[in-house]
């Protein structure tokens, strides 16, 4: 969701003021590199902790069902999918639950409201309207951004430049200041969507988006973004128990993820969102450090084998350092194996693999359709196995066949791709 939209692909014209860029989020005004005040030591504003709240969890497209899912099973409430993403209720706590406990959601937005928005006027009315000075302060750091495909609201730049202008004129008229513009590692960012004549303006409460968990230092080529790790390994049917390969692992982060299930590890558990820059933080800073240590209390020790491979000997130097990074390099057996060769698992497991392939590897080329025919013969080689794997359809059908268990389309970045899930059952 954060990635695209019709809106973002234009660039507005912005009437005065500072100019947006083109994926709708305004440009910095911020020094490089000066400091930004910390949610801690920021002015306090007033928020009710116990309030109830409407929030948005994004999701990449294919994939909102494995989010439902992974929402219900964690205890949310009003869980219902939407195109993009799922939505679900209740106090601040749960947004900075969502944050710290899911794998597969992309951002957590709080709705601040939604409003019937016909042009720029309305829109900034509309901003007006909101609980602005909840959340916002002069001194702490702002950034708008916009996604439409109104009629008109057609720029999503104008857009974000007409609700930055909202904001900072509220912020004028209340302190007699207004805070600085800072795209990079902004302290509060609104999220506004317009559709139909209707504008949905949210709060991001997650900052840097979630697959961005900290622990991949070192990338290979292709790395798979760490919440389509985490739904391959969710929707494989392994229950964290038995063993688990990956035998095409370059920077590890399958294994990874499937280790920090495994452990019942809060992926977000050793970093920082950006609700903690909010100047709202204060009124909620104790149920953090609760949730936090609530999370730390919940890990436990790792009992199923997970072993990662690569005949490539620097993705192996890249998982093992990426998977001590994690916290989990002692619990990942990681070596430089040849999948085309792969053996079997001790009493079946489960295989998961993000095999070559992209927009420079044309799915047609002959080297690569050889590929996925060695290593799915040795893979079918093995009854008593699953198979979980991402790639374009043509090539998942060429080592596999054609009837899955179950599968899901989606993009991995610009290609559209499937995850797949094949039983070996028989063998063949
Ligand atoms: C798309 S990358 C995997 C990226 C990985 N999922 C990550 O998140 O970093 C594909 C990997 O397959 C490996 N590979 C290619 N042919 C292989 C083979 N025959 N046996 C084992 N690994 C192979 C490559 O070295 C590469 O690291």
């Amino acid at each position: 969701m954060s990635g695209s939209g019709q809106g973002r692909k234009r660039r507005g014209k912005p009437p005065r003021g500072r100019a947006a860029n083109q994926s709708g989020r305004l440009g910095s005004n911020r020094r490089q590199g000066a400091p930004s005040p910390r949610g801690g030591g920021q002015p306090p504003t007033e928020i009710d902790p116990e309030a109830p709240r409407r929030f948005l969890a994004t999701a990449a497209r294919g994939t909102e069902e494995v989010l439902r899912d992974e929402l219900v099973s964690l205890g949310f409430g009003g869980v219902a999918t939407v195109p993009g993403g799922v939505r679900f209720d209740g106090r601040i706590t749960d947004g900075m639950r969502a944050c710290l406990w899911l794998r597969t959601a992309g951002r957590i937005l709080m709705s601040l409201g939604e409003s019937r928005v016909r042009g720029p006027d309305q829109l900034y009315d509309a901003v007006r309207a909101l609980p602005l000075t909840d959340w916002y302060h002069p001194k702490a750091s702002i950034a708008v951004f916009a996604r439409t495909s109104d009629p008109h609201l057609r720029h999503s730049g104008f857009t974000a430049l007409k609700t930055k202008d909202a904001i900072v004129d509220a912020m004028r008229d209340v302190h007699g200041r207004r805070p600085d513009v800072d795209t990079k590692r902004p302290d509060v960012t609104m999220v506004v969507h317009v559709r139909d004549g209707r504008a949905r303006f949210y709060l991001e409460v997650n900052g840097a988006p979630l697959n961005q968990r900290g622990y991949r230092k070192r990338d290979v080529e292709a790395p798979l973004k760490e919440t389509l790790a985490a739904t391959m390994i969710l929707m494989s049917g392994w229950a964290g128990s038995g063993p688990i390969h990956d035998p095409m692992c370059g920077s590890g982060t399958l294994a990874i993820e499937a280790a920090l299930i495994a452990a019942n590890r809060a992926p977000g558990l050793e970093r920082e969102f950006g609700f903690q820059r909010w100047p709202a933080f204060g009124a909620i800073e104790t149920r953090w450090a609760a949730l936090r240590e609530d999370a730390a209390s919940k890990c436990r020790s790792i009992r199923a084998p997970i072993m990662a491979s690569d005949i490539d000997g620097s993705a192996v130097m890249a998982a093992r350092a990426n998977a001590h990074n994690a916290g989990v390099g002692d619990r990942i057996m990681i070596r430089k194996a040849d999948a085309r060769e792969i053996g079997p698992l001790l009493g079946g497991g489960t295989f998961v693999l993000n095999p070559p392939y992209g927009e420079r590897l044309a799915s047609d080329d002959p080297m690569l359709g050889k590929l996925y025919d060695r290593f799915g013969a040795a893979m079918r080689a093995h009854p008593g196995h699953h198979v979980t794997l991402i790639a374009p359809q043509a090539l998942i059908t060429r080592a596999f066949g054609d009837s899955p268990l179950h599968h899901i389309d989606v993009r991995n970045g610009k290609i559209p791709c499937r995850i797949a899930t094949f039983a070996t059952s028989d063998g063949r």
